[in-house]
């Protein structure tokens, strides 16, 4: 602490932090005050000191001071790994067909409506606050072909205040609904498009993500294209992997040359530890050693994986190949666009697989907590940035109350002497959160040090 980091100091948060650490799934941090300068970062974290000493030390008289209320806690901002914009209008619907026949059938018709600009901002709008409301600060978008709307979906996160990962979706081949996709050609060149005119606006939350849709909707010279271009520019890649039985079938008579379907990707130079790949229900050891090997990432989506009935990922197999995973929602395969939901659903799908055998070990609510917000930003690469209150890093941050009038919790009763600041309460105020809370209980969002929930008006 110096006098220079109270120059920069924009606002001093106080009272109890409730975390994720690589080595402790959950860290309570009481009577905690953490400093955020203009730039949204932490520029100190104290504990156990009271307010007037710190303020003394560094100086933050001029700053701006939050001091937390008896049930609240700060938790960081949670990541959804996978979700896709343009599917947020049938959210909820839809959920009675298997993966391959849901997209021809509800999917594509819908996607294919994102050529209008009009539509794409009202939905688009829609979703990144919804998200946004839910506790989701980082999101990873899949939008669709176009590039106008999809630039438009940037553009919405970044004036609305979501940190975001944009994808234009890719696809020459399309053989359900021929009326949506691209030529091979086209496809390269408005990604190479999508990608210089977002990088061209500087937005400081947003950035672009290469995005084959599947393996099944692209053919190998555009898949090569995209690897080369990802390479190229050191960005991000996300796409689909292992979803369902019959697309692996399907994955494995269209790439007869590859060994698996994780071989398809790496073949075409796609996998890196800037590549994040939603759902690998069916990976064998082979492909999680891959995964390991070329740092890429799994976004596990519960929701989605059991409401399509595409398959159950056993997560603790995943770790134990030292992977990457964080959770995503994959709206509208899930019907939830609400990450305490994903964490709900990650429970569930660990606790069924160990009703199928009782030597499964079940994920605890700790390392789900963990999944959701730290697992997140090191499945994207962005744990040098967000997923946990460390200096240096974004200020994205969820206030959250366990005891909010009529909400849909309330473990804290004012006449019981158990409630004052202690870890065990902090616990089960997460158990609660996770098992029944929701959007009442998120009462502000911060994103970079702004707030961004409750909305201002302009936004
Ligand atoms: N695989 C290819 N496209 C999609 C999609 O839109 N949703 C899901 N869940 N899986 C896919
Ligand atoms: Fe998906």
């Amino acid at each position: 602490p110096s006098s220079d980091t109270g120059t920069s100091l924009k606002s001093v948060f106080w009272g109890t932090f409730v975390h994720s650490t690589c080595n402790e799934a959950v860290q309570v941090l009481e009577d905690t005050a953490v400093g955020v300068d203009h730039e949204g970062k932490i520029v100190f974290i104290k504990t156990g000191e009271d307010v007037q000493r710190v303020s003394q030390e560094v100086g933050f008289n001029a700053a701006d001071v939050k001091q937390l209320g008896k049930h609240e806690f700060f938790m960081p901002g949670m990541v959804d790994a996978h979700i896709h914009a343009s599917q947020y209008s049938f959210t909820g619907t839809a959920l009675d067909l298997p993966l391959l026949e849901w997209l021809n059938t509800y999917t594509f018709p819908v996607e294919a409506q994102f050529e209008d600009p009009e539509f794409a901002k009202k939905i688009y709008s829609q979703v990144v606050r919804r998200t946004l409301r839910n506790g989701t600060t980082t999101a990873c978008y899949f939008a669709t072909i176009y590039t106008e709307t999809t630039l438009l979906l940037a553009e919405i996160a970044d004036r609305v205040g979501q940190r975001a990962l944009v994808g234009k979706v890719c696809m020459d081949r399309n053989d359900g609904a021929s009326y949506y996709k691209e030529s091979t050609e086209e496809s390269m060149r408005e990604t190479d498009k999508f990608i210089t005119q977002l990088l061209g606006k500087g937005y400081p939350l947003v950035s672009p993500i290469i995005t084959p849709r599947f393996a099944p909707s692209c053919t190998s010279p555009l898949l090569e294209f995209l690897g080369k271009t990802a390479k190229n520019n050191d960005i991000h890649v996300q796409s689909h992997i292992s979803e369902n039985r019959d697309e692996v079938n399907l994955v494995q008579q269209l790439f007869p040359d590859c060994k698996s379907y994780t071989d398809v990707y790496l073949k075409h130079g796609l996998l890196s530890r800037k590549t994040v790949m939603a759902h690998a229900c069916y990976l064998s050891d082979k492909e999680l050693e891959i995964f390991h090997k070329t740092g890429a990432s799994i976004a596990h989506c519960p929701n989605s994986n059991i409401s399509l009935c595409s398959g159950m990922l056993d997560v603790s197999r995943v770790m134990k190949h030292k992977v990457k995973i964080g959770l995503g929602t994959d709206v509208a395969g899930g019907y939830a666009p609400s990450m305490l939901d994903a964490i709900r659903r990650a429970i569930d799908t660990s606790k069924a697989l160990t009703i199928l055998d009782p030597k499964h070990q079940t994920l605890t609510f700790q390392e789900v907590f963990r999944l959701a917000t730290l697992g997140g930003s090191q499945a994207l690469s962005l744990d040098d940035q967000i997923g946990n209150f460390a200096v240096g890093k974004n200020f994205d941050a969820l206030l959250v109350n366990v005891s909010v009038p009529d909400g849909p919790i309330d473990i804290c009763n004012e006449e019981d002497p158990k409630v004052r600041v202690q870890s065990y309460i902090w616990f089960d105020a997460l158990k609660h959160l996770f098992s029944s809370g929701d959007d009442r209980n998120i009462v502000e969002v911060y994103v970079a040090g702004r707030r961004v929930v409750p909305f201002d008006n302009t936004s």
